[in-house]
């Protein structure tokens, strides 16, 4: 067994293969197949029209290349093409069903199986709550006699976060991801087991096969009948027009979808004119009117090179599994946390296992599962350490906490990550302070905690290594700025347990100041909306130690604000580009991306990434990409940095 990123790229290179050697193709080929082979436990069902699988568009050069071969089948120009109308929906990670509906009622559901032949599951569909058993009256409008619809089941995460937990008190084997966990669930023998599982279902197809009720003439037309007759249909799709609109989509779910409750792994995109799907066809193994566009896999195979603790800025010791090097979201993955010690346990992590290593969003990379059938003789276990990996002090671990601690406050690793989280954006945001300088002013003795960052000279920062005069300044002058943070970011940059940056914006709402807070008794922080037992116990146990407070009053010495202030009103910007959709392209001289991105944003704009008919302007700066060559095209305006600024300011 393998990962869906393994087997995506296997299946490309053989249709590669196969597309240059067409005298190798044997019918056995998976490019000639789809899905699994029916199990024997159900009654097997004929599908009346077969259920395909869909290509795969891996970027948007793929896309184009749909574009194209849609050209091609459909006799149109390129330009014509940009005329074209799709569906975008989400591709829901779950599995394929087809319900036949007979006279209104649910008659036979059935999983896809071969794509020809597939299991009889009805009484296991006809536990989803969802799915309506019979369709819903609309008006004077008749049930069609035969409607097939077509459309996926899929566990909620949170469902499958819950049913994992139960297996696990309950002893047995979890489910790696919420796809298996729906198809096993689906294949109950005892429907009422399926009943618990909490499943759902995306309708996104419905054929009709008589004259009672007309099919629609567009997708989403179909799309619209079918949450009319009370199916649940994915709200979460538009109808675009042209393919560069397309992608624009597939962008904004990128991470959009990790929000939402459901596994996608990527866009599907059917024409939405139906009478076109005719004309186009299909292959053996999918339609030509459609095409999933995946996103970059966020779970990879890699192993384990070694295990390591890091000492958080609490003193909490997390394991790391280091990694060898994987692509994951678009980003190089070297390192997964392990969460705990526990975690460790409960999937039997060794150094030299494979691993799923999965990363999905912004989320931190973790560690999945093990592939225990690539498990080497030699894989040791790794023991639980007994003392901090930094400063050898005993491990503590207090009452039923999972998570070990280091209690040594004066713990070099705990102190530099204490100065990080100082310097960081949401807290103090003073740029120019990494990992390397907090180091070197660590270990030269100059700095030990965040009060003495503001006794800083320019003498003492540029005998720093890697650090130079001008560094030095920027350096300073960020710090000084920092004095006029606002004191919710105060609060947090403190560090305090469970204290995140909304609930110190919170707390410096209600107490107005650090003084106040200081002083809150437990009982009183207990009151208020979002305050629970174990932040106003972390927020008293931190106050009631002489050393934090000691810190609090060199910070307020050297000028650091302590104090909750009116947020100025923020100017409002002239909307000069309001309704305006701007894309940047090339290097701007005055400008980074994203603050130009900002600028557009306060101006009233949107900043897009890709060139499209709804484009206002493109910005081109040096070096140019292809945007530029795609706006001609499209007859829309391209501006350089000057004439930017200019509409900026309502020069225009
Ligand atoms: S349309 C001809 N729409 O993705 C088959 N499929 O990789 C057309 N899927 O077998 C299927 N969400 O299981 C379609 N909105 C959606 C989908 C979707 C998920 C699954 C489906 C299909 C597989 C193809």
């Amino acid at each position: 067994e393998i990962t869906d990123a393994e087997f995506d790229r296997l299946y490309r290179q053989l249709q590669e293969l196969e597309e240059t050697f067409p005298e190798l193709i044997i019918a056995s080929s998976p490019t000639q197949k789809v899905g699994a082979p029916p199990s024997t436990g159900f009654l097997q069902v004929r599908h009346r029209i077969p259920m395909l699988s869909l290509s795969n568009a891996m970027s948007d050069d793929d896309l184009d290349r749909w574009g194209e071969r849609l050209g091609r089948g459909l006799a149109l120009s390129p330009a014509q093409v940009e005329q074209l109308k799709f569906v975008c929906e989400l591709k829901i990670d779950g599995l394929s069903i087809a319900l036949t509906y007979r006279q209104g009622r649910l008659a036979e559901g059935a999983t896809r199986g071969n794509g020809e032949i597939g299991e009889n599951v009805t009484l296991n569909l006809k536990t989803i709550a969802s799915l309506p058993q019979e369709l819903k009256a609309t008006g004077a409008q008749k049930f069609p006699d035969l409607l097939e619809v077509r459309g996926e089941v899929y566990l909620p995460v949170s469902s499958f976060e819950e049913l994992n937990r139960a297996l696990q008190e309950q002893g047995q084997p979890v489910f790696a991801n919420p796809r298996n966990a729906a198809s096993g669930s689906l294949r109950q023998k005892d429907p009422r087991v399926t009943a618990r599982r909490k499943l759902s279902c995306f309708a996104y197809f419905a054929y009709l096969s008589d004259d009672v009720v007309k099919e629609p003439v567009t997708h989403e037309a179909t799309l619209e009948m079918l949450e009319a007759l009370g199916f649940p249909v994915n709200p979460h799709r538009k109808v675009v027009c042209g393919l560069e609109e397309v992608k624009q989509f597939c962008l904004d779910w990128y991470e959009r979808r990790h929000h939402l409750d459901y596994q996608t792994d990527g866009v599907v995109v059917k024409l939405d004119d139906r009478s076109l799907w005719d004309a186009l066809g299909t292959t053996a193994h999918s339609p030509r009117w459609a095409i999933a566009f995946k996103y970059p896999p966020d779970e990879e195979e890699t192993l384990v090179e070694s295990i390591e603790f890091d000492v958080g800025r609490t003193g909490a010791v997390t394991p790391v599994a280091c990694l060898s090097p994987v692509r994951l979201a678009g980003t190089t993955v070297k390192r997964a946390t392990l969460h705990n010690f526990e975690q460790i346990r409960r999937l039997d992590v060794r150094v030299k296992d494979t691993v799923v290593v999965r990363k999905a969003g912004e989320i931190i990379p973790e560690v999945l599962r093990v592939v225990l059938e690539k498990r080497p003789a030699d894989a040791t276990p790794t023991r639980e350490p007994a003392e901090c990996p930094v400063c050898a002090s005993p491990l503590e671990r207090s009452g039923a906490e999972v998570v070990l601690r280091c209690p040594n406050d004066a713990c070099p690793a705990q102190m530099q990550r204490r100065l990080e989280h100082w310097v960081s954006r949401d807290a103090m945001d003073i740029e120019g302070l990494g990992t390397v300088a907090v180091g070197n002013l660590l270990s030269a003795g100059i700095v030990r905690d965040p009060a003495d960052l503001y006794l800083l000279d320019e003498e003492t920062l540029t005998a720093l290594e890697r650090m130079g005069s001008k560094s030095a300044q920027k350096v300073l002058i960020n710090i000084q700025a920092s004095k006029n943070r606002p004191l919710g970011s105060v609060i947090y940059a403190l560090g305090i347990r469970h204290v995140g940056s909304q609930m110190a914006d919170l707390l410096a709402e209600h107490y107005t100041s650090l003084k106040d807070l200081i002083a809150a008794p437990a009982s009183e922080l207990d009151t208020l909306e979002g305050v629970g037992p174990a932040i106003s116990q972390a927020v008293r146990e931190y106050f009631a130690r002489p050393e934090n407070l000691a810190v609090i009053d060199r910070l307020a010495a050297a000028g650091v604000n302590i104090e909750h202030l009116e947020k100025p009103s923020r100017l409002a910007l002239p909307q000069t580009l309001e309704g305006k959709t701007l894309v940047l392209t090339g290097t701007l001289s005055s400008l980074e991306r994203s603050a130009a991105e900002k600028l557009i944003k306060a101006h009233g704009g949107k900043a897009t990434s890709s060139v499209s008919k709804k484009t206002d302007y493109v910005v081109a700066g040096t070096n140019p990409g292809s945007k530029v060559d795609r706006a001609r095209e499209l007859g829309i305006t391209v501006i350089d940095e000057a004439q930017f600024k200019d509409l900026l300011d309502g020069r225009s």
